[in-house]
């Protein structure tokens, strides 16, 4: 295990850089490889076949440039192709995101009754239902697709009137209900951007948790476990690969990640 090679990071667009966010929050030190699939999103309404096809040459590019760990930072990737690629690569630690986000809710979840957005794709394959029984089999999930917020996302339309309409619509079936849930998973690394429509929605009293923190703690976890951590005092660096226009991924991402992105940083790269 070569200690300063980066850790690679995928998503479909740039969704998941609010998991590379939070890793780099939690391990400053690390050298970080961020791979958007811009050019095919969204993963959400593909097949599982097809979004396992993309995961697979996702990574592949990846570890060409030589990672240490894996994370697929995007719901629909690792419900439809984790196991694929643990099968593939059995030998390097690869971390999804679906696991993380249903401890977050089991521990965020008072009542058990546990609601979960996410794409058509994730929420149709089940996983964050299989994951969430594993820690705690006598939670009631309840699970929306919600592919309109995938698109405003990635258009940078995060608030407002219409933001908060889409999202009235697609959660009001969901909780102003009598047994309502008490928890919120964001099963899909674009929704945290949404956080503050979402709580408008929904009000104070409702847990909202998503991925991104737990899979930051998994990720410390098991390089920690291998003895993998970076021991570098300076601060790790951040590289960034697009598969379609990089001013977009710049623009866009920008908003996901918290600071604006350079533009030199970026690479244009083809799966
Ligand atoms: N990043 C994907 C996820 O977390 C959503 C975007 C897409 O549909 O590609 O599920």
């Amino acid at each position: 295990m070569k200690a300063d090679l980066p850790i690679g990071v995928f998503d479909s667009g740039v969704g998941g850089l609010t998991v590379l966010r939070a890793i780099k929050k939690r391990l400053p030190h690390e050298n970080l490889l961020y791979l958007g699939d811009t050019a095919r999103l969204p993963y959400g309404t593909k097949s599982r076949d097809t979004v396992s096809r993309y995961a697979v040459q996702a990574s592949s590019k990846l570890l060409e440039r030589q990672v240490k760990l894996l994370v697929v930072a995007c719901n629909t990737a690792t419900a439809a192709a984790l196991d694929d690629l643990q099968t593939l690569w059995p030998d390097l630690p690869i971390i999804g995101v679906v696991e993380p986000g249903a401890r977050a809710a089991c521990a965020a979840s008072q009542s058990g009754r546990i609601a979960v957005i996410g794409t058509e794709s994730t929420v149709r394959g089940g996983a964050y239902h299989r994951a969430i029984h594993k820690i705690n089999p006598r939670a009631e999930v309840i699970a929306q697709a919600c592919s309109l917020f995938v698109s405003l996302a990635e258009e940078g339309w995060l608030d407002g009137s219409i933001v908060e309409a889409v999202a009235s619509r697609y959660l009001g079936p969901l909780f102003f209900t009598e047994a309502a849930p008490d928890c919120l998973v964001l099963g899909c690394t674009h929704f945290p951007a949404f956080y503050g429509a979402i709580r408008k929605v929904l009000g104070d009293g409702i847990r909202i948790v998503d991925s991104a923190e737990t899979t930051a703690v998994a990720v410390e976890e098991e390089l920690r476990g291998i003895n993998g951590l970076n021991s570098q005092t300076s601060n790790g660096r951040a590289h960034f690969m697009t598969t379609d226009d990089v001013g977009r991924f710049a623009r866009v991402g920008g908003t996901f990640i918290g600071h604006p992105l350079d533009e030199c940083d970026i690479e244009l790269v083809n799966l």
